[in-house]
């Protein structure tokens, strides 16, 4: 399938279960001052989860592009450096209000990774929150025993609040989460190490494809839990990651939404890529800066597009630092003499 493909395949999967697909927000943030930028498919559906606003319809789903650059969800010193973190990523989600919760959840996201995804069983593995004592919460034995139904035992791992409670931000809707992880190591490798103790342990070819958090909390200021009106549901998948592994690449920039982009950065610098190159290869700074323009670029593209121009503070400054970071690349590592963001910008809108 092509990453368009894959996009709409989730969205007519979500629509035929009674999901209204509704747009992206944008990516700049202007309306809450806990946020600079949009950093998931949720911040749009914040004062639902509050109860402060009514929903429109109970269950949604959508693509939205979010950008982890800042506060508590901040990935740029990965980006180029590893092949499954960006600046900006499309996050696929589908989310009921008060409607249904962990049960359709899960039956749902096995469903569509499995039967229509066709992803092989054994290499997916799925977590649950082992609970909290000092925040008192407790073991989240529904999600264990709802994934029981499907997944081996083996395959089915607690988690800690840092990996599975998932919160916005300081503050905010926050909730225990249920991750699905991609094992796409080689089956001898897979043999040698179960894909179990590769989980949240930063493998490149072991990675989280979707969460779903179940919405039940409020974290307020002095760091208290207050339980929601309601309880929601609130799922993300890396699309970007999804297509990497439904094409089955082992890096998300040799896919379809990567590689035009990537090839005439390539052809331009008349550098080959080298997606293989490790660190410490003569061409492994060419392939980081290489990755780091692809990335970048779509960040800045949307940002401005979004509303937000670079500038010396606040939001403008972050994308500014994005900017200055891509140009540092393209100069000190691919030998580009003249300025050429504006030549590979169009190249971003095609990706999204
Ligand atoms: N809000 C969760 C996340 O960003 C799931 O959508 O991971």
């Amino acid at each position: 399938m092509t990453a368009t493909q894959i996009r709409q395949a989730f969205l007519d999967f979500f629509a035929a279960k009674g999901h209204t697909i509704v747009p992206s927000a944008p990516i700049v943030v202007k309306d809450d001052p806990t946020l600079m930028f949009t950093n998931a498919g949720m911040n749009q559906f914040k004062a639902i989860f509050l109860g402060e606003e009514p929903a429109k319809f109970p269950r949604v789903a959508d693509t939205q592009r979010c950008l982890r650059v800042s506060g508590k969800h901040n990935d740029l010193e990965e980006v180029g450096i590893d092949t499954y973190h960006h600046t900006m990523f499309e996050m696929l989600g589908n989310w009921s209000f008060g409607d249904y919760f962990k049960k359709e959840a899960i039956d749902w996201s096995w469903e569509l990774l499995t039967k229509v995804y066709k992803l092989d069983k054994d290499r997916l593995y799925v977590t649950y929150f082992e609970g909290d004592e000092k925040e008192g919460l407790a073991k989240d034995t529904e999600t264990y025993n709802l994934w029981k139904q499907y997944v081996d035992e083996a395959h089915i791992l607690p988690g800690n609040k840092k990996d599975n409670f998932w919160e916005m931000g300081e503050t905010g809707p926050c909730g225990p989460c249920s991750e699905i992880h991609f094992d796409s190591r080689p089956d001898n490798e897979r043999k040698e190490v179960s894909g179990a103790v590769l989980v949240n342990a930063d493998h490149d070819q072991v990675i989280e494809i979707w969460n779903n958090v179940f919405m039940q909390f409020n974290r307020l200021k002095d760091g208290s839990l207050q339980p929601l009106p309601a309880q929601h549901v609130d799922t993300g998948m890396g699309f970007e990651r999804l297509v990497r592994v439904l094409q089955g690449k082992t890096s998300n920039y040799d896919t379809d939404v990567f590689q035009p982009m990537i090839q005439f950065i390539a052809e331009k610098s008349g550098k080959k890529y080298n997606s293989a190159a490790k660190p410490g290869d003569n061409d492994w700074s060419e392939a980081v800066a290489m990755r780091v323009m692809a990335d970048h670029i779509r960040a800045i593209s949307f940002a401005i597009s979004d509303g937000q121009l670079p500038s010396n503070n606040k939001a403008g400054y972050v994308i500014r630092r994005i900017l200055r970071r891509a140009v540092r690349y393209q100069y000190q590592y691919l030998g580009f003499k003249e300025p050429f963001f504006k030549s590979i910008s169009a190249f971003a809108g095609g990706t999204v």
